[in-house]
């Protein structure tokens, strides 16, 4: 049986784009086209529709959604804008549409944007991790990486990596990736975007791990707006429900702005001969702005040595806040697996590393 579907467009032009896509999509039919949500509202219960697309760019349709709703339960309904607004998105959701699209739009993309509309709330649960470092080297990279492929692993859930360290990311290096686009090309063309033509510029690792990949010339970051770069943050909650941000360390408008975006930021430390507890005390206090920010910050530190709670604890007491995450000391397995592309956790899971990466994803998944 065919979708059966009813189009809301005022404009003619754009009405006939639309129907024209319906129409050659297969397994769709036009049931019936009007011009405002005003006149469907009444007549459309004839045509029992399936799928009801509605124009959202004239306010007045917008907000006889929950008539909409009403008048027909088992209809899923669609918002069509000419740009992408998160902020209006969520409101159209929480209003009880089920989806929103850009228009006009091609019918792989609406076939998609269908098939997504059981994970249409996903903004409303995915999780933004940012890893915070306040110097170099801190191993956040080595543990996005590894993270990002237990979480996608353990959870079957859609995943994503977006390397926004703009200048010397190298996520692309991790994966053994060759991107055909990058953060670069994503932020450039965003307002463009909606979630499902966003996807396209995200690489695939395997299954359910997508990567973001960074820019290969560090002149290229400049041209990352951090309008654009919140914009791409946000469109990209539709699409995963986890996403690891990898930022350059210390304090920047990008890394800044990606760690207000997040729902967790985990300040991460490597351990090397003493002064990273005064680096790691240094960035909390300016972290402390945040209301709340004790809910919102994870600290942790990677290459501890020795791996043990007594360490952790140690850790804790000299930071005055609690550590919650230790990464052991294991050089050699996480420089030979990141060299040849595959994860330390993928070629030894059951090192005290991979143990250490499962136990903070188990902890994410947890929702901690
Ligand atoms: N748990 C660990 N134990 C020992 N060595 C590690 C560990 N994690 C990472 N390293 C090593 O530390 C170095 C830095 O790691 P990584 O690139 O992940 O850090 P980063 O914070 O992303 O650095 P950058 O500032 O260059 O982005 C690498 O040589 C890596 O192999
Ligand atoms: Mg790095």
């Amino acid at each position: 049986m065919a979708y059966r579907t009813v189009l809301i467009e005022e404009n003619k032009m754009m009405m006939e784009r639309l129907t024209s896509v319906v129409r050659n999509l297969a397994g769709f039919e036009v049931s019936a086209r009007y011009a405002t949500a005003g006149d469907a509202l009444g007549q459309m219960q004839a045509f029992n529709p399936d799928l009801i697309l509605v124009d959202v760019d004239n306010e007045h349709n917008a907000l006889l959604i929950p008539d909409l709703k009403r008048n027909i339960p088992g209809a899923v309904i669609i918002c069509l804008a000419r740009r992408w607004d998160s902020e209006a998105q969520a409101k159209l959701l929480y209003m009880g549409a089920k989806g929103y699209m850009v228009k006009p739009f091609t019918g792989e993309e609406l076939l998609e944007t269908v098939k997504n509309v059981s994970r249409s709330s996903l903004s409303a649960y995915s999780k933004v991790i940012s890893f915070f470092s306040p110097k170099g080297k801190s191993g956040k990279s080595t543990l996005i990486a590894n993270l990002g492929t237990v979480l996608a692993a353990k959870t079957n859930e859609p995943v994503a990596v977006i390397d926004a360290d703009t200048q010397f990311g190298d996520m692309t290096v991790f994966f053994n990736l060759t991107p055909q686009s990058t953060i670069v090309e994503a932020v450039r063309d965003i307002s463009f975007l909606s979630p499902v033509t966003l996807r396209t510029y995200f690489t695939d690792t395997g299954r359910n791990l997508q990567v973001l990949c960074g820019t290969s010339k560090p002149d290229m970051a400049e041209t990352i707006t951090i309008e654009g770069f919140t914009s791409l943050v946000k469109m990209s909650r539709n699409l995963y429900k986890y996403i690891l941000i990898d930022i350059p360390s210390g304090f920047s408008d990008i890394s800044a702005t990606a760690c207000e975006l997040s729902d967790k930021t985990i300040i991460t430390t490597m351990v090397n001969g003493g002064y990273e507890v005064q680096h790691m005390k240094r960035a909390l206090e300016i972290f402390k702005a945040w209301d709340h920010y004790q809910e919102r910050l994870d600290l942790l530190f990677t290459r501890v040595n020795p791996f043990t709670e007594e360490q952790k604890n140690k850790l804790s007491e000299q930071m005055g806040y609690p550590v919650k995450y230790i990464i052991p000391n294991e050089y050699l397995l996480v420089s030979e697996a990141a060299d040849n592309g595959r994860m330390a956790v993928t070629r030894d899971p059951d090192s005290q590393f991979s143990k250490a990466v499962e136990n903070l994803a188990d902890s994410i998944i947890a929702g901690e």
